[in-house]
């Protein structure tokens, strides 16, 4: 179920067009309060990185997680300074590009370091810097192996294997060791968010290093569809408090713990609405296409994800209801000149359905729990431009980011 209604939904297209992306402020507020307990929530913005979105966050008192030059200057357009706040912006990466160095020492934002090249690189450059260790505790787990950052196959974090050199290049360069950071993957589950607890006990104990915080990574899950089960908050915070708890009495002092979700803040309170332009059978489907694609909406043609799918009746088309079908479920597509550019698909691209009321040209559709990974993954794709965000707050339906047009695209290419 959509956490919109329809008039609000109906009325923010009439206004802005389809498609079009829509976030609910007083659901991420509602988000955010579950994970109070925390001493650091920080988003991983790369879920949703609309700076007006940032600012909310940042009213909101939470801190915020950058992976490239372009996150970072979004981070200090919304407000966030590490002068203010040293705490307010860390850079997570396994490299850093030069552009991305100058920022990081210009604005004395800590880095999160996921290999040696780049402990070396920080190290030289900026001796005192403020960072935190990725470790890749030897295992991982997301909702699909794109998405698994530990163990073997993963680029991401600095080896158990390497940590003991790279501790001793901490020391030799007198680097300011602030945290040991471990994100396993996105999109896991409680069971195995809690096997990085004891990975990050054993780790510090193995490291042998002072250190004022530790990072529990993101990760958190969040309910797609009707069979997910929500995260239990209470019980992910407690088992990460009782690992904080043994390795202040294991360093003698206390230690903060962070968290870093991205999708548990924002997925559930983004939507996608598009336009239906066309009804069509063929002998094994019957398609909905609508006027949003891959190029909007990316993650059921990378990883089979699903979303669930709403019709909103406001079709003026009322001769095209087509009586003679019974259909109750469908495929919806997109209009890309691709044959993956389908929302109902599973990882192995297997076209599904799903049960629609009565679709009819003309009315919308609903794409419900996209505010992570949604238009943050979107792209201009057979040269369409950006959809607009609009963030809904306190009765206020507010255009946060413009349509994209044409014009904008060519004007890179100096026409
Ligand atoms: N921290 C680090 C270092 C990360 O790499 C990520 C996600 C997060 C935190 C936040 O993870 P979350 O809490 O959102 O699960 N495009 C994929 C997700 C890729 C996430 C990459 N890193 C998707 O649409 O599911």
């Amino acid at each position: 179920m959509t956490i919109f209604n329809s008039n609000t939904l109906i009325e923010i297209t009439q206004q802005f067009g389809t498609p079009a992306w829509i976030y609910d402020a007083a659901t991420i507020r509602q988000q955010i309060k579950q994970l109070r307990n925390f001493d650091v929530i920080r988003f991983a913005q790369k879920a949703c990185s609309n700076t007006h979105i940032l600012r909310l966050m940042r009213e909101e008192g939470v801190m915020v997680d950058a992976v490239s030059a372009g996150e970072i200057e979004r981070s200090l357009a919304a407000g966030y300074s590490n002068s203010d706040n040293p705490e307010s912006i860390v850079f997570t990466a396994d490299v850093i590009d030069r552009e991305t160095l100058a920022l990081v020492i210009q604005h004395d934002i800590p880095v999160n370091i996921g290999s040696m090249d780049m402990l070396h690189r920080i190290a030289e450059s900026s001796p005192r810097h403020p960072i935190w260790i990725r470790v890749n505790p030897g295992f991982g787990h997301g909702h699909s192996e794109k998405t698994n950052t530990g163990g073997p196959n993963s680029k991401h974090g600095i080896s158990l294997e390497d940590l003991p050199q790279a501790i001793s290049l901490v020391n030799q360069y007198g680097l300011d060791l602030i945290g040991i950071h471990m994100h396993i993957g996105s999109g896991s589950d409680l069971e195995h968010l809690s096997q990085a607890c004891q990975a990050m006990i054993d780790t510090v104990k193995f490291a042998n290093v002072d250190i004022r915080a530790i990072s529990t990574g993101g990760g958190l899950p969040t309910p797609y569809s009707k069979n997910d089960s929500e995260l239990d908050t209470k019980a992910f915070f407690g088992l990460w408090d009782e690992a904080r708890k043994e390795i202040e009495n294991h360093l003698g002092h206390d230690i903060k713990l962070e968290v870093e979700p991205g999708r548990f803040l924002v997925a559930s309170a983004g939507v996608l609405v598009a336009e239906i332009h066309c009804l069509k059978s063929t002998a094994q489907h019957h398609f909905v296409l609508v006027d949003a694609g891959f190029n909007d909406l990316l993650r059921p043609s990378m990883y089979g994800s699903y979303h669930e799918i709403e019709v909103l009746h406001q079709s003026e088309f009322t001769d095209q209801i087509d009586t003679s079908s019974s259909a109750v479920e469908y495929a919806v597509a997109g209009p890309l000149c691709e044959s993956g550019d389908v929302f109902t698909q599973d990882a192995s691209g297997v076209i599904c359905h799903q049960a629609l009321d009565k679709p009819r040209v003309g009315d919308l559709l609903v794409f419900n729990d996209v505010g992570a990974y949604g238009a943050s993954m979107s792209s201009n794709y057979n040269s369409r431009p950006l959809a607009p965000e609009i963030l809904v707050d306190k009765g206020l339906n507010r255009l946060v980011r413009k349509r994209q047009n044409i014009r904008n695209l060519l004007a890179l290419e100096d026409v």
